[in-house]
């Protein structure tokens, strides 16, 4: 166990080391807005959901900064096209392991294949990160470009359309880990987990 966090180490410390986001902003929490007044105003907090990997919790009773504490990673490049937000990655620092080292990792969707939703996860390697943005009122956005409900198929105005009203807290099962997280609806459909409760989720900065 000690041997393979210490490979992990190695292994995500030098995939990291090209980063295409280096352009780290100041620290932020995330806060979800919800009709829902149990969830209104709850941050989320990082929760561990495997070896140097986490969900995006609520009611985890997470008091310790670092644990609420998130970072966007922009391209090093603003965006040319007009209409067009920065892109980036969700980011949090994570510290642990045997001997202990810090590795600043991002955010990923995992995907079951047998739900609609797919599982954001802190994952120590940003091979397949999920490319997020704020938008200019501060709310996580997942980008996309092509509007699939029409037929044929056609892309949104301006090639792309910023979605952020997707997002839901729902009862999750990562592993063996049981939690209340962050999930995200794929599709124009409710989401299949009936504990989910739909919220926007915003970035407050310190
Ligand atoms: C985020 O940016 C910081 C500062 O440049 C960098 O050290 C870190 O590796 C970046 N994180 C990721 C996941 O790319
Ligand atoms: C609000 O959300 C909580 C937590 O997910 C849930 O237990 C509760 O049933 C929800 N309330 C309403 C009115 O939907
Ligand atoms: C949250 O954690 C604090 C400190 O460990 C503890 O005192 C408190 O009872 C916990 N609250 C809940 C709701 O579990
Ligand atoms: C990223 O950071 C570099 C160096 O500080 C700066 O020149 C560049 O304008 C930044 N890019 C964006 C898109 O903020
Ligand atoms: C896709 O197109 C349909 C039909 O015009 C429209 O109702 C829907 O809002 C579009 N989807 C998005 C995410 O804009």
């Amino acid at each position: 166990m000690v041997r393979s966090i210490f490979t992990l180490a190695a292994a995500f410390g030098l995939a990291l080391a090209q980063s295409n986001y280096p352009n780290q902003s100041a620290p932020f929490n995330l806060v979800l807005s919800s009709e829902n007044s149990t969830l209104d105003g709850l941050q989320l907090g990082a929760c561990h959901s495997g070896a140097a990997v986490e969900s995006l919790c609520v009611f985890a009773n997470i008091t310790t900064p670092q644990f609420l504490t998130f970072y966007f990673n922009g391209s090093a490049e603003a965006p040319t096209n007009p209409g067009y937000l920065p892109a980036g990655l969700l980011t949090w620092t994570f510290t642990g392991g045997i001997p202990e080292f810090t590795q600043n990792t991002a955010m990923t969707f995992m995907y079951n294949t047998a739900s609609n939703l797919a599982f954001p996860l802190i994952w120590p390697s940003d091979a397949n990160s999920q490319a997020i943005s704020f938008t200019d009122d501060g709310l996580l956005a997942v980008a996309a470009n092509i509007n699939d409900t029409l037929d044929p198929p056609e892309p949104f105005d301006n090639y792309v359309t910023y979605i952020t009203d997707r997002w839901a807290i729902c009862k999750t099962y990562w592993q063996a880990y049981d939690y209340t997280a962050l999930q995200f609806v794929l599709g124009d459909q409710k989401p299949q987990n009936p504990s989910c409760e739909y919220v926007k989720v915003k970035r407050v900065f310190l």
